[in-house]
């Protein structure tokens, strides 16, 4: 591990502690793009972290981001954010007190882009490793939106002044260039009196799972089981999970993936310690711990299932709840663009 990421994980855990203290003090802001049903590893994650940071009155706001998705799939739009906000309030996330909006409709948001790009160098941007891995699979095809895509996540978070960041490894650097922009405004604009906070990234704790087959767990992998899934589908899935031969089930996560993974699955929901699981089917073989992880999830998930069902029948209710956060997110954004046009002296 680098030592930029131990700092950011050891910074992290104080955080935690930080939070934990002082909710009142901190504004989250996280988002996930819209590419379908979030999964259980979204769930296990990141979301259910959220809405434990809600409850202990934390304020969040979470946001679609569909431009982050425009280059996909957009007839699949308007399903998959309707989705999104389901899930949301599935797992727990209360509308009357997250603000739950959609990147594209606040537009006042999205006019800090071009005062935040110009605190960026194109050389920066070519260096940010997920900007960097677009460029080596599309070549010369990546698109200019995609090349600033940082500086963009950079308006998400400081639009509101959010000062924490749920997020992944993968999503470090995004939130290290949203400091860095912050740091830059304030020098540049507001010296005496510096305007945005810089953000910092809260990991989460949750151990890392798998897919099915033992990859990185992903949608578009087929490797994931969808938070909406049903109870069948669910067992299904996990009968079909890669496994190895040995009949006696053991925690071992270096010489078997697999079947660790599943133990740590299991482990989770059953809230004790994966070892034990394990212990547990002793000689049982696959079947027996495919049987045991299927039932742990189903019935861990089961209320946020039952509430997900009746919310897919509520399409208007989701809607309204976003066209609220919409609402809220823009009034914010308004704010923050009058504020950040009088420190640039662009208010005619
Ligand atoms: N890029 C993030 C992802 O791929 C989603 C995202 C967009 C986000 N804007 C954000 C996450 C702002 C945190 C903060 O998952």
């Amino acid at each position: 591990m680098s030592s930029t990421l131990i700092a950011a994980e050891r910074r992290s855990a104080d955080l935690e502690q930080a939070v934990r203290s002082d909710p009142a003090s901190f504004r989250i802001l996280t988002g996930d793009r819209p590419t379908g049903p979030l999964h259980i590893g979204h769930y296990f994650g990141t979301l259910e972290n959220r809405v434990q940071l809600q409850q202990l009155g934390v304020e969040l706001l979470v946001l679609i981001a569909d431009y982050q998705a425009i280059t996909d799939s957009p007839a699949h739009l308007p399903g998959d954010v309707e989705g999104l906000v389901a899930d949301y309030l599935a797992a727990g996330i209360d509308p009357g007190r997250a603000v739950i909006f959609a990147h594209s409709q606040v537009a006042e948001l999205n006019q800090l882009v071009l005062p935040f790009l110009s605190l960026v160098s194109v050389s920066e941007l070519r260096r940010n490793p997920t900007v960097k891995d677009e460029i080596a699979a599309g070549g010369g095809a990546t698109s200019a939106l995609m090349f600033t895509y940082p500086v963009h996540q950079a308006a998400d978070i400081l639009f509101c002044h959010a000062n924490l960041v749920p997020v992944g490894r993968d999503q470090l650097p995004h939130v290290e260039l949203a400091r860095t922009i912050a740091r830059r405004f304030n020098d540049r604009y507001a010296p005496g009196a510096p305007y945005f906070p810089e953000p910092e990234a809260l990991m989460g704790t949750a151990p890392l799972l798998l897919g099915l087959d033992g990859r990185k767990m992903g949608k578009s992998r087929g490797n994931a089981i969808a938070l909406g899934a049903t109870a069948d589908e669910t067992a299904r899935q996990i009968r079909a999970a890669k496994t190895d031969a040995e009949r006696r089930i053991t925690y071992e996560p270096d010489r078997r993936p697999e079947v660790s993974n599943l133990l740590r699955l299991a482990a989770i929901c059953l809230d004790v310690p994966p070892g034990a699981v394990a212990e547990e089917i002793g000689d049982g073989g696959a079947s027996a711990l495919k049987r045991v992880v299927s039932d742990a999830l189903n019935d861990r998930l089961a209320p946020i299932r039952a509430r997900r069902a009746e919310l897919a029948g509520q399409r208007d209710h989701l809607r309204a709840v976003l066209a609220q956060g919409n609402a809220r997110a823009q009034e914010i954004a308004g704010e923050t663009l009058r504020a950040v046009k009088e420190l640039m002296h662009t208010r005619y």
